[in-house]
């Protein structure tokens, strides 16, 4: 070859060195490599079926490309900037190994329709692993659910002190939204997995392809139906990369109240010493330092949906070079994800809980007060006097230094003759978790139900 890129043909001089490094995509596409070589050998065989090149070729591209995924498998492979992204890298070398047939793969094909083939088949099966690690994470809150059924822990609105729950019920409301992210991530391919090879590079080909044999090949269930539309769409990456940011930001306040849980002053829960890190400098340090950067890296998460957001705002239709910054924020976003998911589920279920400190807790910021004026309810005062009688009794135990089970009969009375004996029952932390007894509340037949539902996937 006079040059070494596959389209010099109307060139004459030479691309600057740095234009070319700027314009490269190989640095990080190449991760790309076997979608781009399943692809390929797809078009190549529907192009053999349809008597569009000859079946002698198709044998030989397969093998080729076959031969070119065990080198870069293998770390053989040298990939050139100066041939900007896989899928030419792959092409070229092609070529040179196979000679004529190797330049008939790119019939009736474009990079625009490739690129948007391979991120699809790329993010499909990362998708699936993601989903897979959902699923760990899940387990993992369930094994802990399991483990501390009947702790109870004080339940928190404005972070004060509201009303006891099960610390089971706890970790059971992250599984809803974990099951919500897999949802989300169920949808997000459902729409994803449409074939768009075969729209050209904007407006379809001249040759008779067969575009659903290529999608059987591929394992794609449809094929999409305007070629403008299949070269300029990342909505696909866009929708995963909002589910993403969803899951994140479950993450991030799982994070939070993993670190607010671990400081010395709540003590709910002890990290094992593998997911936390020492100071330099303080001695007695132990940090958080998974659940804080989990929380961190949710920043860029978010960026990285509001960067190809911006990219894809004002681009006119069809393929913009605009569009290979698709690529870095999705990558990104998936390593993130992963590796956020991952470390949380190992983390998880290697947590220690602190029953006891979460019962004192309980016991302690009047959490009870609903029951008693829910009590007064049931012997027939209308909730908002049973609320300003409890509001009153309250008051009285904080300049007292009392908590509610510290009031004598005598006491009670004084606040409402409804009051009786069976006051005394009401008020327990048992009493008052068990009582929240409608589907999704705290009470342990509840939450039991709800993990048994959940256990079976429903
Ligand atoms: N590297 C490019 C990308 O990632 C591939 C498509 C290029 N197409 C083009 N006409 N320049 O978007």
């Amino acid at each position: 070859m006079a040059h070494e890129k596959l389209w010099g043909g109307r060139f004459s001089e030479p691309t600057d060195k740095f234009v070319e490094e700027f314009t490269a995509s190989i640095d990080f596409d190449k991760r790309l490599y076997h979608q781009d070589i399943r692809g390929s050998i797809a078009h190549a065989r529907m192009l053999g079926k349809q008597g569009i090149i000859p079946l002698e070729d198709v044998e030989a591209i397969v093998a080729g490309l076959q031969d070119i995924l065990d080198k870069i498998e293998a770390g053989k492979f040298d990939f050139s900037v100066s041939l900007e992204d896989i899928h030419m890298n792959i092409e070229a070398r092609l070529s040179q190994k196979i000679g004529e047939a190797g330049k008939r793969l790119h019939t009736g094909r474009s990079r625009n329709d490739q690129v948007a083939l391979d991120t699809r088949l790329y993010l499909r099966d990362e998708i699936v692993e993601i989903s897979a690690y959902l699923d760990m994470l899940i387990d993992s809150l369930i094994f802990q659910a399991e483990k501390n059924l009947e702790v109870i822990m004080p339940g928190y609105t404005h972070l004060q002190t509201a009303q006891p729950i099960l610390f089971s019920h706890h970790m059971m409301a992250y599984v809803e939204m974990f099951r919500r992210d897999r949802g989300r991530m169920e949808d997000c391919l459902k729409r994803m997995n449409v074939l768009p090879l075969g729209a050209g590079a904007l407006a379809g080909t001249t040759f008779p392809i067969d575009r659903e044999h290529v999608a059987e090949l591929l394992d794609f269930p449809e094929v999409t139906r305007n070629s403008l539309d299949s070269v300029s769409d990342r909505d696909f990456a866009l929708e995963f990369m909002s589910s993403s940011s969803i899951l994140m930001m479950h993450l991030s306040r799982f994070s939070e109240e993993l670190i607010l849980w671990s400081t010395s002053e709540f003590k709910f829960v002890e990290l094992t010493d593998s997911f936390c890190t020492g100071s330099s400098i303080m001695p007695q340090k132990k940090n958080p330092d998974v659940p804080e950067l989990v929380r961190g890296k949710t920043g860029r998460v978010y960026g990285n949906l509001m960067a190809l957001l911006t990219v894809m705002k004002s681009l006119p239709l069809a393929y913009n070079k605009d569009m290979q910054e698709d690529k870095e924020p999705l990558f990104d976003t998936i390593d993130t994800v992963k590796g956020s998911l991952k470390i949380f589920a190992d983390m998880i279920r290697e947590m220690r809980v602190n029953a006891g400190n979460m019962r004192a807790a309980a016991a302690k910021g009047f959490s009870t007060a609903t029951d008693v004026a829910d009590y007064l309810v049931r012997k027939g005062m209308p909730f908002r006097d049973a609320h300003e009688v409890v509001g009153k009794t309250v008051a009285y135990c904080i300049e007292k230094q009392k908590d509610l089970p510290d009031l004598t009969m005598e006491e009670w009375q004084g606040f409402s003759a409804m009051i009786d004996e069976d006051i005394f029952d009401c008020i327990t932390l048992e009493a008052s978790v068990n009582a929240r007894a409608a589907t999704g509340g705290t009470a342990l037949e509840r939450v039991k139900a709800e993990i048994e539902r959940a256990k079976a996937g429903r």
